[in-house]
């Protein structure tokens, strides 16, 4: 393990932002991990993965630590179901391509998803009708303060939407050094539900739809509405859909009755932020380098140099925007910094 300082993290998130860590160590081991969390100098490390969830508004003072912990091994298997074991730094869209090859199903719908397995609990990542909890059976973390791994089942992650134990209780206190996923060996379960998905498999001609087949579908989608952060730096969905109240639905839908929605529950709806965004008039406009994405509203990019703050200012008049014509509040996905 080598300590470096001042190090630039710009190719450590994915927004691009030059933001600096005072101290820097790649982890590429358990040991190492519990090594670095030993170092009595540094109080609570700032830990970074894929970087594809953060926006840093300012230099990391203390002790950032990149987790580089690889591997994908079959833990069990039986005839319709396998187990694996992800380590934390598998990149995520490699890992579904890998399970592709296999023909093992379950994270097709997640095809493309920027970042790393390890942090694909915390938010409970999500797309096309799917989210990780869908296969998720457990996942292993390092306890920050006795360095002790801990085993967090499905139920002690308290999965919600874009939402776990790890953004709540848990925050700052673990970091997650694998996950254990459940994937389907035959009879998938095929979702196609997501009407975009069904338009590409039709324009693809597809008749018999294999698990292939759908994440070449959200491959397509994502390249045509999502920005790639290796050309133009962004996030992903920098807010959360908004859930309203049935009352409050009432009262949004009588005046907006084209505006899309889709019911979560028997007393609450959720409205698409991208929507909301577009009808304030964002959508594709830049403000230096900093600017809303042409073809999604809820994406924020930088066009090259914005600094995290340009980004976070354009974030908040884009809530404060949003809250004025619609009386409805959206808060970032992305963790800020
Ligand atoms: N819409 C607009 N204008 C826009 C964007 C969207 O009117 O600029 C409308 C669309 O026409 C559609 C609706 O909003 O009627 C929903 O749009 P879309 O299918 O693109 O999905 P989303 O709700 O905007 C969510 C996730 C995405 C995920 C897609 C597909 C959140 C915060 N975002 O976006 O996740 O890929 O659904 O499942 O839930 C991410 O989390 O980083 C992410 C990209």
């Amino acid at each position: 393990m080598q300590l470096q300082e001042n190090k630039s993290l710009k190719t450590y998130n994915t927004f691009g932002i030059a933001a600096r860590a005072r101290y820097f160590l790649e982890i590429n081991s358990i040991a190492e991990l519990e090594e670095a969390l030993q170092l009595k100098k540094f109080n609570t490390p700032f830990v970074i993965s894929g970087g594809s969830n953060i926006l840093l508004t300012k230099d990391i003072e203390t002790l950032v630590l990149h987790i580089n912990l690889k591997g994908i091994a079959i833990v069990s298997e039986n005839e319709d179901s396998v187990i694996l074991k992800v380590m934390a730094g598998e990149n995520w869209h490699n890992l579904v391509l890998w399970t592709l090859e296999r023909d093992y199903g379950g994270l097709e719908n997640m095809s493309l998803i920027p970042g790393n397995t390890g942090t694909a609990p915390i938010q409970n990542i999500g797309a096309y009708g799917v989210e990780l909890k869908d296969s998720f059976e457990s996942c292993e973390a390092m306890n920050i303060h006795d360095q002790q791994l801990q085993t967090f089942s499905k139920e002690a992650c308290q999965f919600g939407y874009r939402n776990s134990f790890f953004k709540n209780e848990g925050k700052g206190k673990f970091i997650i050094t694998s996950v254990n996923l459940r994937l389907t060996k035959k009879n998938h379960l095929l979702r196609t539900g997501y009407g975009a998905i069904m338009e590409a498999l039709k324009r693809n001609k597809v008749t018999e739809v294999t698990i292939k087949d759908i994440s070449e579908a959200v491959i397509a989608i994502r390249q045509q509405k999502l920005p790639d952060p290796n050309v133009l730096g962004n996030s992903g969905s920098f807010f959360k859909n908004p859930i309203i109240s049935e009352q409050a639905f009432q009262t949004f839908n009588a005046e907006y009755p084209k505006a899309p929605f889709y019911k979560v529950s028997d007393s609450e709806y959720k409205i698409p932020a991208g929507w909301l965004i577009e009808q304030c008039g964002f959508k594709g406009k830049r403000f230096g380098d900093a600017g809303v994405h042409k073809n999604q509203a809820l994406v924020l990019v930088n066009y090259g140099a914005a600094t995290g703050s340009e980004l976070l200012a354009l974030a908040e008049r884009i809530m404060a925007a949003v809250f004025q014509q619609f009386q409805i509040s959206i808060v970032p996905e992305v963790n800020i910094i």
